[in-house]
């Protein structure tokens, strides 16, 4: 075993030679003030922090230097030999799953999140619009993999995460999105199967993606999640009661989740988008005109237009990345001004 990426700051200054290697690339480090608060970091960690302001040749010339140096040196480092390594997070080799990749704002969000430099796992139902994800993904030059798959059931959802961990050997950043829309009636005439369609997709999946990749964030010890609520999950829509309960539920497991988890290194947050224009909204008429049924209500589009599905894709990101270090339990919406 060498040192690399992952290993401790307070283990690399616990060294001499790895601490005059530390030294060697950034000067000063070992008497920075700051950096009693950043020995539980790794060097990969420290490196991803805007605020440390470490170049990226900086670091691959360290990781290079450090290559060389066995950990053994250092017993409070070395694995056990039975542990299987673990694969090296470096800088721009990070790993998104998005759920819904297959459309819409999960088909925008996976290219930009390629475009970013994360190596991308697309999940959706549909193998078709799934599969064209991930043609648009490498066309720019991105890498990934497709895994079909129903997030509303739990053998589908520790498929997906195992073809993830198995091609990338972790996940670090979750875009759990895949949703669905409601057929327009006033709650009376709401079908019990209805219901319990848009509750199985829209909280049993977001519920089952994060119970899942939670684990393996847990176990890294760092991770970022981004829940796709709505304007629905801060307000009522109407004529749309299974949904709306849905989004306050994301809501609900966003904030559980993101309590439980701050003291574990893993950030969950939500998105809210409000009308965005996508296969989902693009349905509506055809579902008015089907079921002959038109809402006393409708959101109220303030800017005059849908959103681009590139517009919250742009928030998606930010919230994966270390931009977003300090926000957890954050629920966001981006929509437009709908609900002001
Ligand atoms: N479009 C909007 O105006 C809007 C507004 C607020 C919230 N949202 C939410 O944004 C998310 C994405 O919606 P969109 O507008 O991009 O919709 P979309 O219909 O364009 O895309 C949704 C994708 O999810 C997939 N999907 C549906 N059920 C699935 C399941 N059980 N398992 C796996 N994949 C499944 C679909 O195949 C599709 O590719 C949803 O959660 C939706 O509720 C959308």
């Amino acid at each position: 075993m060498t040192y690399n990426g992952d290993s401790k700051i307070g283990d690399l200054l616990a060294n001499e030679t790895t601490k005059a290697l530390l030294e060697k690339h950034l000067p000063g480090i070992s008497t920075n003030p700051m950096i009693e608060m950043a020995k539980g970091f790794t060097l990969t960690q420290l490196g991803a922090l805007p605020q440390a302001g470490i170049p990226v040749d900086t670091l691959d010339a360290l990781l290079a230097d450090l290559g060389g140096v066995a950990s053994e040196e250092n017993p409070t480092h070395a694995a056990p030999a039975s542990e299987s390594p673990k694969p090296t997070a470096s800088i721009g080799a990070q790993v998104a799953v998005v759920t819904g990749a297959g459309s819409g704002i999960g088909r925008a969000s996976s290219l930009k999140l390629s475009e970013a430099g994360f190596k991308v796992v697309a999940v959706d139902f549909n193998s078709v619009t799934g599969e064209e994800t991930l043609s648009l993904m490498r066309e720019q030059g991105g890498e990934g993999l497709f895994v079909q798959a129903d997030v509303s059931k739990e053998e589908d959802v520790e498929r997906y995460v195992k073809a993830a961990m198995d091609t990338y050997g972790r996940i670090d950043a979750f875009f759990n999105n895949a949703g669905v829309l409601q057929k327009f009636t006033l709650l009376e005439n709401l079908d019990v199967t209805e219901f319990d369609r848009i509750l199985n997709v829209n909280v049993r999946g977001v519920f089952l993606g994060l119970k899942h990749v939670l684990k393996v964030m847990h176990a890294q010890g760092s991770g970022s999640v981004i829940n796709t609520a709505s304007t629905a999950g801060l307000r009522a829509e109407h004529s749309m009661s299974a949904y709306t309960a849905s989004k306050h539920a994301v809501i609900g497991l966003t904030k559980s989740a993101a309590i439980e988890y701050v003291k574990k290194g893993v950030r969950v947050n939500a998105i809210c988008p409000g009308g965005v224009d996508t296969a989902l909204t693009q349905a509506v008429p055809a579902m008015m005109q089907e079921s002959g049924y038109v809402p006393e209500e409708f959101p109220n589009m303030r800017m005059g237009r849908f959103a681009d599905p590139a517009e919250l894709a742009e928030m998606v990101v930010f919230l994966a990345s270390s931009k977003s270090s300090y926000m957890t339990g954050s629920v966001i919406a981006v929509d437009g001004g709908l609900t002001l």
